[in-house]
């Protein structure tokens, strides 16, 4: 079942790539990507897909492609294209760190380090956090993390594993800790966002950006955490990170409808158009890959975990995915900002990654892109 899903899946990215030669796939209402340049947070996904397709059908198309990509990366760096921002880790972890974990390609890996370089300049020494959207000034965003960031965090321990210098990790790590404190609530749901005093670093209140209250839990933060945590623990060994991914796992699998796929908020009101978002399950069977992988044999919570897994990914290959439909996304019923208006029920790249890394992962024991290999 997972190879034809696989399969079918590389067929449309082959396609995609064929179709749309040097652009991006970006966020619409269509049910049609809309492709345009490199410009965004998104773009390391379709790099993330098109590494995914070489890994397992070996055919040099994707590689040639994945490498173009990367040239585009590199100039997007040096000419310091929408990178006001902390998703670096989205960004250059499924390029440029990809290229150097499938290929060992030493370019692509100092191309990763410098992104790195240019993380690590989002943390404020002073409040005591990495930024995670706008100039350091910004009015609004200049003492805001975000539980997103948690999977941009992988890049900088990486960056310290490979270099011998431990400031990537330390920062790292000291944001993993801000975001289990502040962004992990009691009853183990989760804040989208938390601000702080710029100045002193004294804890302002939580908040949201994309969920549907403030004080809700949205889906795919909580997902972000999920995996985020999970990947926090097996860069430090900090059972507390470990603790928390399950928490918030367990939140997340305890509040699901009958499918088993996730609305976009755990507080919003069900009625029959509320969207879905596929993209959150993606995003947690990965982090649920990942905990297995991480958890001991014999471990008590591996049968739930393995239970949720397989609940999650059955329903996400029979009802959600395009398999043997004509489009361009992989899964259907993804949302991206439902406040905004903006990626209702529709492809969402990310969803298409983390969809296809599970998979692959499943198929092939081959784990995406947030470390390398050796590391366990
Ligand atoms: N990282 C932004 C999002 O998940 O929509």
């Amino acid at each position: 079942m997972w190879r034809e899903a696989i399969e079918d899946a590389i067929g449309k990215i082959r396609r995609n790539l064929e179709q749309h030669p040097g652009t991006f796939p970006h966020i619409t209402n269509e049910k049609r990507y809309a492709w345009s340049a490199n410009e965004d947070w998104i773009e390391g996904f379709h790099t993330g897909l098109t590494w995914l397709s070489y890994e397992y059908s070996q055919d040099t198309f994707f590689l040639d492609e994945a490498k173009q990509q990367i040239a585009d990366f590199k100039q997007r760096l040096g000419a310091k294209i929408c990178l006001e921002h902390h998703d670096i880790g989205f960004l250059y972890g499924l390029s440029a760190l990809a290229g150097w974990i499938v290929e060992k390609d030493e370019s692509a890996r100092n191309l990763a380090l410098q992104a790195a370089d240019h993380l690590l300049g989002r943390w404020r020494e002073q409040g005591g956090f990495l930024q995670a959207w706008g100039p350091e000034n910004d009015e609004k965003n200049g003492g805001r993390i975000i539980i997103d960031c948690l999977l941009n965090l992988p890049l900088l321990y990486w960056a310290s594993e490979v270099t011998g210098l431990p400031k990537y990790a330390e920062v790292a790590y000291k944001q993993a800790e801000l975001s289990r404190r502040y962004l992990v609530r009691g009853d183990d749901s989760s804040y989208h966002t938390f601000y702080f005093n710029k100045e002193t670093g004294d804890p302002l209140g939580g908040g949201t950006h994309q969920g549907y209250t403030d004080g809700s839990t949205w889906t795919r933060g909580q997902a972000w955490g999920i995996y985020g945590f999970a990947l926090s623990y097996r860069y430090t060994k900090d059972p507390a990170f470990l603790q928390t991914a399950k928490r918030l796992l367990s939140y997340f699998l305890d509040h699901l409808p009958e499918d088993h796929v996730a609305y976009w908020d755990f507080n919003v009101p069900i009625k029959a158009n509320t969207s879905r978002d596929s993209s959150a399950s993606a995003i947690t069977a990965c982090g649920m890959l990942e905990l297995m992988d991480l958890l001991q044999v014999g471990d008590a919570d591996r049968s739930w975990i393995q239970q949720g897994l397989n609940q999650t990914m059955n329903s996400l290959v029979n009802q959600y995915a395009t398999i043997g439909e004509e489009a361009e996304g992989l899964l259907k019923h993804g949302s991206y900002h439902v406040r905004g208006n903006s990626g209702l029920d529709d492809y969402m790249i990310w969803g298409d990654y983390y969809y296809l890394e599970a998979l692959m992962r499943m198929e092939r024991g081959i784990p995406g892109y947030w470390y390398e290999r050796k590391t366990k």
